[in-house]
């Protein structure tokens, strides 16, 4: 899927392939350095991680291996409670896992808040994040976050992992959705 495959959906083209490709290089060499002499453990939170955990992991030289989970927010349209439920846990005991937790996006920040405190109650030796995405000013919590790819405005984007009604997932880039699409 590409631009030309979105029409008039696609408003414009927030992060490219070649940006996203280049800062993923960085943020796995910023990894590289941190682990020396320690295996990863990367959990791929589904399913929106799938492409930043596939890239990512490919660029990355420490030791690793890799894990998943889903989660969900209680109910519907009540993401801002911060209470997050289970739907897929990991298939692998944490306890004394250096766990980089893969994202791609944090916008409220409370999943990434929940989950962190769940893994370093589960006796993990370390638990940090690494999220393609981050929006500032949609955060609600504060979250340490040791690797962000690229701060963004607090729009409605979609591509590399993020959908809109389960759409665009595989867009190779991040982008802005035209407002008829969703009713804006
Ligand atoms: C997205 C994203 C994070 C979460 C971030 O997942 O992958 O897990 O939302 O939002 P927060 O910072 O406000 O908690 P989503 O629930 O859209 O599921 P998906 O990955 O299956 O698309």
């Amino acid at each position: 899927m590409d631009a030309t495959d979105m029409g008039q959906d696609l408003k414009s083209i927030l992060v490219d392939e070649a940006e996203l490709d280049q800062r993923l290089t960085e943020m796995a060499a910023e990894i590289d350095r941190d682990y020396v002499g320690r295996e990863i453990l990367l959990v791929g939170v589904l399913r929106g991680a799938i492409m930043v955990m596939a890239d990512l992991s490919r660029k990355i030289h420490t030791p690793l291996k890799m894990d998943w989970m889903a989660v969900s927010s209680y109910g519907s349209g009540t993401k801002s409670s911060g209470v997050v439920r289970i739907l897929k846990d990991l298939d692998n005991d944490v306890h004394g896992k250096h766990v980089l937790i893969v994202e791609d996006i944090i916008d409220s920040g409370l999943t990434l808040s929940w989950l962190r405190k769940n893994l370093e109650s589960r006796g993990a030796a370390s638990v940090q994040i690494a999220t393609m995405l981050r929006k500032p000013e949609a955060a609600k919590v504060e979250v340490d976050v040791a690797y962000v790819g690229f701060e963004i405005p607090n729009e409605f984007v979609v591509g590399y992992g993020l959908d809109y009604a389960e759409n665009y997932r595989h867009l190779p880039f991040v982008g802005t959705l035209a407002p008829h699409v969703y009713g804006g």
